[in-house]
């Protein structure tokens, strides 16, 4: 019998494939979940199918009720995630500095209802944990965190994932550590892990037990596959986005009124998120920068615009949250993510940055 190559290829795949799922299947996910618990050092790894449900599943492992203190400047997951289970998400403001949480703005909207605090460590830059632990301490709250931007970042030398009561990830394509779609929950306790096991997976206990009200939260096989690959070449793709960024640094750097996110240079860094602030003295506006860049095939984006409590359903519901949010508001219009990652060459980002100087140098 004879095959064509086209054919040969496509059988050779699918055989792949069905290995992938039939033979190895039970081994990918937990295989994946074992290496990043061992990569940030935490006992254990629940691996999900995305950052939201991860979000979800943690903060009602938790028991997380009545209201949850979060930021407005984060990604419209990390509130949608306590909506979604009727918890109502209270927007503290950040520090305008480092874009995360500022924890005198956490205390002040502590109230009877108060269950927890989810920090979010924003760019990938560390949330003010120790404050933030010693605010929960004092009022006796959960704390967890949304490291979704976090994957191999540390504080005080040590990886995000290991702190609060649990620690979200996201693996979602666009993060710096990608399985497609993914997620996980990462934790040092025995008991949370062992609840959000069951949740993961319909509260199944062992074949044709179900002890416990679940959902499907499980990461796919293949998805975990693509997550062993990425997991080996962690250090090439901080050192492609390193480069970037510095890059990035030199071509702004002479530019008024732009200026790039520095990262702590003692701590270990992604570098995922190129962050340009557009200061009120700059001659030329963010949005306009954002349209001239978008005008020549730059995928620019403006983050988190116009913040969560800016949105539906949380803006019908608090209208006047804008006026305890100031930082929030004036952070959310400053700031324009740039591309970056393994597909950008230096030329690109040196055409960028000569837009960039083009625009600031042009708009007087
Ligand atoms: C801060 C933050 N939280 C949550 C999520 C949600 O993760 P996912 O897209 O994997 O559901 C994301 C990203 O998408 C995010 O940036």
């Amino acid at each position: 019998m004879h095959f064509s190559a086209p054919l040969l290829i496509l059988l050779i795949a699918l055989t792949i494939a069905l290995i992938a799922v039939f033979v190895i299947r039970p081994q990918t996910t937990a295989t994946a979940a074992g290496k990043i618990a061992a990569f940030i050092g935490v006992k254990h790894c629940v691996a999900m199918c995305n950052g939201t449900i991860a979000l979800e599943i943690a903060t009602r492992a938790l028991d997380l009720k009545g209201e949850v203190i979060v930021p407005s400047y984060t990604f419209i997951a990390t509130a949608h995630a306590l909506q979604w289970q009727e918890i109502t998400p209270i927007f503290a403001d950040i520090d305008p500095t480092t874009h995360n949480l500022d924890p005198q703005s956490v205390r002040r909207m502590i109230t009877p209802r108060t269950t927890g605090i989810i920090g979010v460590h924003l760019w990938g830059r560390a949330a003010p944990v120790r404050e933030l632990q010693a605010i929960a301490d004092e009022h006796g709250l959960h704390l967890m965190f949304d490291a979704s931007h976090g994957f191999g970042c540390t504080l005080d030398g040590k990886l995000l994932g290991s702190f609060g009561q649990c620690e979200v990830f996201s693996f979602h394509a666009t993060k710096f550590f990608n399985t497609f779609e993914g997620g996980a929950v990462v934790t040092n306790d025995d008991a949370l892990a062992e609840k959000m096991r069951l949740m993961r997976n319909f509260g199944f206990s062992g074949y044709d037990n179900v002890i416990y009200p679940g959902t499907n939260g499980k990461l796919t096989e293949i998805a975990a596959a693509m997550g062993l690959t990425n997991l080996e070449s962690l250090d090439e793709f901080v050192a492609v986005n390193r480069k970037n960024y510095q890059c990035y640094r030199r071509g702004v750097a002479a530019l008024r009124g732009l200026n790039i996110l520095e990262f702590n240079q003692s701590e270990r860094n992604n570098y995922q998120y190129i962050v340009l602030e557009v200061s009120p003295g700059c001659s030329v506006s963010r949005d306009r920068i954002i349209e001239v860049l978008h005008a020549e095939n730059i995928l620019a984006r403006k983050y988190f615009w116009p913040g969560c409590h800016n949105m539906e359903p949380y803006r019908s519901y608090y209208p006047h949250a804008g006026l305890v949010l100031p930082n929030t508001g004036l952070v959310a219009e400053r700031v324009v993510v740039l591309p970056t990652g393994t597909a950008m060459r230096e030329e690109d980002i040196e055409m960028i940055t000569s837009v960039l100087r083009s625009l600031t140098t042009s708009s007087k």
